[in-house]
């Protein structure tokens, strides 16, 4: 074996004549009759080494024979490029190296794709062959980040104070709002553990311990549906504090991402982050989770509708329902055609009866779509009181507040991408404040939580909780970054009264409630500190880090869309006997119970 002295990416005209050895990955290899040049790569860069026929021939012939991803050590000595052959954009891009020993640790098989253009092949190749992606300079990149990130985080905690504490992966079901992936036990036939969707209630219980801070880098489980930032596995920065408020914890929060951003990218993010309330953010935005990167902000028709001789509107604002609105500027690329398929999205994707819109060619009035319905007087108060000019449109939807705002919030993020609106270098962080407590849910007729069930109700609005528990705030946050949803948390409910009261009115009865959480309840009987805390998601800060919009591309070993790894095949049908260990047999699936 050759031993390296040097890494692939360091050797310099500093190093000129030094006898060196490199081990490496063989990444390009051209043959020019008498001379073999060869790109070799490992982790930290590429260089350049060339083996001589006239020189040494004996390694000139093995290099012939050598393939591409080969892995070899070399010795030799390091000379300089002919001035013409300089790579300024390289490290190592003024020097070669002259081989004269060569050793061949393994010859790859013909990679199934081409390591130097990872888009060469499809995803599902590429998963199939991960531990080959993960060569690919961008993904070695990514990951590099990753733990960077992974040690900035360690460090800021650290440093100020809170203790890292790993919490069980098997355990009792935590109420995250996702379903549990389950773990049969096989001592215990017909019990089971569940993967933790995070360690909420360990968390809880190691405040009444007195460890009055603690985080923990931690995965979680979920099983639930996918989208391009979620992951059926993902890694949360858990954090929870004792004796403190909500602005402590958000403080903290702001900090902890300042130091990221400042560590990782060298950018410096505001001192204080915005602050919108849940109410700010729906209204303005029809979001929870605004990319404040652009304004485009949502507008209430109301008062306009209930002027005008349009109906259907206001027999929605008549009964509750909010009739709302988005301005595209300059809006040339509306035609009929891109109207009818920005319509078909919003009916499909998120249920309203149509998509409403007019336009206003001269600035003076409004023409096309439902402008027939607003007299002229009514009609130049919008163009006044909107800002509407002339080339604009804007699309209206009336419906129940809920969809109105969501169908609103997903357009105005549409158009912002088709009409190039997002400033991609921006940074726009923000806490988002004062979430209701309770989400009702409209299939099972009853308060869902919107958190999880031991977030404490705003103090002022503990008197609403036995008349109006859907105007109750709680104390919940969501820290937003460009869109993302980044983390989130509240301050806790420490009192078992209190809590015993939030979880009768989640349709939780005492039975169930002390069956799923006695312990934490029963903790709470010996002292426990007021505390909160929060969680990031971490793979979520990395994609935002990276420039990604693609959670799998800041995961060494991520799943697909469909919760599979292509690269070790699983999940997977496992035998008979292990099924029978745990006392588990498993229905037929026919053509009903699929
Ligand atoms: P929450 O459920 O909001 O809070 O999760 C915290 C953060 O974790 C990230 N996240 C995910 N990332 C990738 N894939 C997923 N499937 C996924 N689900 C969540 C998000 C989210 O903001 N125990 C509470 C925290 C607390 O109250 O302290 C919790 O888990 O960025």
């Amino acid at each position: 074996m050759i031993k390296r002295t040097h890494t692939c990416g360091e050797l310099t005209k500093k190093n000129l004549k030094e006898e060196i050895s490199l081990n490496g990955w063989i990444s390009k290899s051209r043959d020019l009759g008498g001379l073999i040049f060869i790109d070799l790569r490992d982790r930290y860069g590429v260089t350049q080494i060339v083996f001589n026929e006239k020189l040494n021939k004996k390694e000139f012939e093995i290099a012939k024979k050598l393939g591409l991803e080969d892995v070899i050590g070399v010795n030799g000595q390091v000379i300089s490029r002919p001035s013409e052959a300089i790579n300024s954009k390289m490290v190592t891009g003024e020097i070669d190296v002259n081989v004269n020993k060569l050793c061949v640790y393994n010859e790859s098989d013909n990679p199934p794709f081409d390591i130097n253009d990872r888009f060469s092949a499809s995803e599902e190749h590429r998963l199939r062959y991960r531990y080959l992606e993960l060569r690919t300079k961008e993904l070695q990149s990514n990951i590099l980040i990753r733990d960077k990130a992974l040690l900035a985080t360690r460090k800021y905690f650290s440093k100020n104070n809170f203790i890292e504490i790993e919490t069980p992966i098997l355990m009792k079901s935590t109420p995250e709002g996702a379903r549990d992936f389950l773990v049969p036990s096989r001592i215990h036939s017909g019990k089971f553990y569940a993967l933790p969707q995070s360690p909420q209630t360990y968390k809880q219980l190691l405040m009444v311990s007195g460890f009055d801070k603690y985080f923990q880098i931690v995965k979680c489980f979920r099983d639930e549906d996918f989208r391009s930032d979620r992951q059926p596995e993902f890694t949360q920065i858990d954090i929870e504090m004792s004796f403190v408020d909500q602005d402590d914890i958000t403080d903290m929060g702001t900090h902890f991402i300042q130091t990221l951003w400042k560590e990782i990218l060298d950018v410096d993010l505001p001192d204080k982050f915005t602050i919108l309330t849940y109410k700010e953010a729906m209204n303005t935005y029809g979001s929870d989770k605004p990319d404040l990167r652009f304004d485009m902000q949502l507008m209430n028709l109301k008062k306009y509708v209930i002027n005008s001789d349009f109906d259907t509107f206001k027999n929605i604002i008549n009964s509750d329902g909010l009739v709302k609105a988005v301005k595209v500027n300059n809006a040339d690329g509306y035609s009929r055609k891109t109207i009818d398929e920005l319509t078909k999205w919003l009916k499909d994707q998120y249920s309203v009866k149509g998509l409403a819109f007019f336009k206003c060619i001269d600035g003076e009035k409004l023409e096309g779509g439902i402008s027939k319905f607003f007299n002229e007087n009514i009609q130049s108060r919008m163009i006044n009181d909107l800002g509407i000019k002339s080339g604009d449109i804007v699309f209206v939807i009336g419906d129940k507040p809920k969809i109105v705002l969501s169908a609103l919030g997903a357009l105005r993020l549409k158009i912002a991408h088709r009409e190039n609106l997002v400033d991609e270098n921006k940074w726009s962080p923000l806490w988002v404040v004062d979430f209701p407590l309770f989400d009702w849910n409209e299939d099972h007729k009853r308060w869902d939580s919107l958190h999880h069930p031991f977030t404490s109700p705003n103090f002022d609005d503990i008197k609403k909780l036995d008349d109006n528990p859907g105007d109750v705030r709680s104390l919940g946050y969501d820290i937003v970054m460009n869109g993302y949803e980044i983390g989130g948390g509240s301050i806790r409910i420490h009192n078992k009264d209190l809590q015993s009261k939030i979880f009768n009115l989640l349709n939780i009865n005492d039975k169930e409630a002390n069956e799923k959480f006695g312990f934490l309840m029963n903790a709470f009987k010996y002292g426990a500190p007021p505390h909160g805390g929060m969680a990031f998601g971490f793979d979520r800060l990395i994609m935002l880090l990276i420039g990604s919009k693609k959670i799998r591309d800041v995961i060494a070993f991520p799943k697909t869309t469909s919760a599979m790894s292509l690269m070790d095949d699983s999940p997977s049908k496992v035998d008979k006997k292990q099924l029978s260990e745990l006392s588990l047999l498993l229905k037929e699936k026919n053509e009903k119970n699929v």
